[in-house]
């Protein structure tokens, strides 16, 4: 772990008192189940999970009700709208305004209903297309965004700048975390619309149980990618509410990265499939290089523990005893 877990901390820490009342948002994704596996390894007794069924964020007289009842003294903001670029072309009213009525209602509701503090989560799209590489947080607004995802990226800085807002204005405690790309037990496995990692491992492992030849992949493998196991994001989250009180937002990643054809080859290898992996280069790339800079929490005294290796192993396991064969 990675600085997680001290016994030092002060009386008004995020882990000093481990049955203060957590709630935390979207606890059956793929963030937000790892955030509760985490929180509850680290014995915290007082969860406070809601289903989507069982409140729906983008409702604001019921979130409303919902913090003035249970009045949580944390909370962990994963809930969101998510998808892939067709989702995202799609959908693109969905993906704005979803996402603005989930974190409008949360960060407001938990400011007004006295939570002492908020971490909101977001993800690296919320950076200019153009971005120099490794990423750096002040490269936020500097450019124009991705067109395929702004309708999402927009309500994730609208989030970022939420939570600073509300910090400028009333002093509270509210911050913003940017994961990388994740990956690990309860992501999408879907066919069509799952991202790369859950996509190869669904390819290998259907490939290996039909005892296919080879499998295809689209591209030349040449871009290079930054990929996090959803258990190191869970502990830099608990890493971040002990430690981190501060107006910008903050990277999470795990600062290496792969090309696509190192990750395929691994991947091949950890599901055991034997026959031939193939390169279709005349299907395009897409961005040659994607990288977080998380210099900032790795300076705080952070570290990501969990290899590649070792991640798809524990997601493939995950993966053989949950998705449909
Ligand atoms: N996955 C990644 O690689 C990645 C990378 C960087 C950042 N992130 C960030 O992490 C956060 C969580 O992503 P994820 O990958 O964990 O997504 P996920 O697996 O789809 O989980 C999102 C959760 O939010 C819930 N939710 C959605 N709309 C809701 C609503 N209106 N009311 C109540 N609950 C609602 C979903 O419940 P239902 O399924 O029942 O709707 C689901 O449990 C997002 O902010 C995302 O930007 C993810």
């Amino acid at each position: 772990m990675g600085g997680v877990g001290n016994d030092t901390a002060s009386p008004n820490s995020f882990l000093s008192d481990k049955s203060a009342k957590v709630f935390v948002a979207g606890h059956r994704g793929l963030v937000g189940s790892a955030i509760v596996r985490k929180l509850q390894a680290l014995g915290f007794t007082n969860l406070v999970l809601r289903t989507h069924a069982e409140l729906d964020l983008t409702r604001q007289n019921d979130v409303d009700s919902f913090f003035d009842s249970e009045k949580p003294r944390f909370v962990i903001l994963a809930a969101a709208k998510v998808g892939g670029i067709h989702a995202n072309n799609t959908y693109p009213a969905d993906f704005i305004a979803v996402n603005l009525q989930i974190q409008t209602n949360v960060i407001d509701s938990a400011y007004r209903h006295g939570v002492q503090k908020l971490l909101f989560l977001g993800s690296s799209c919320i950076y200019p297309k153009f971005a120099p590489q490794p990423i750096p947080e002040q490269a936020l607004l500097t450019g124009p965004l991705e067109p395929t995802n702004e309708w999402y990226a927009v309500a994730k800085i609208a989030g970022i700048k939420m939570c600073q807002a509300y910090r400028i204005q009333y002093g509270w405690d509210a911050i913003s975390g940017m994961p990388t790309n994740l990956y690990g037990p309860n992501d999408n496995f879907h066919p069509e619309n799952s991202h790369v990692l859950p996509a190869l491992m669904r390819r290998f492992h259907e490939a290996k149980v039909k005892s296919s030849k080879e499998v295809v992949v689209w591209g030349t493998g040449s871009p290079l990618r930054e990929f996090l196991h959803v258990d190191d994001l869970a502990d830099g989250v608990v890493f971040m509410m002990e430690n981190y009180s501060g107006l910008e937002h903050v990277n999470v990643g795990s600062g290496k990265e792969v090309t696509i054809k190192e990750l395929a080859e691994l991947v091949k290898e950890v599901v055991g499939f034997e026959g031939d992996l193939v390169w279709d280069s005349s299907k395009p790339d897409g961005t040659p290089r994607k990288l977080m800079d998380s210099s900032k929490l790795l300076g705080l005294g952070w570290n990501p523990n969990i290899s590649l290796k070792d991640g798809l192993v524990d997601t493939y396991n995950w993966y053989l005893e949950h998705v449909k064969q």
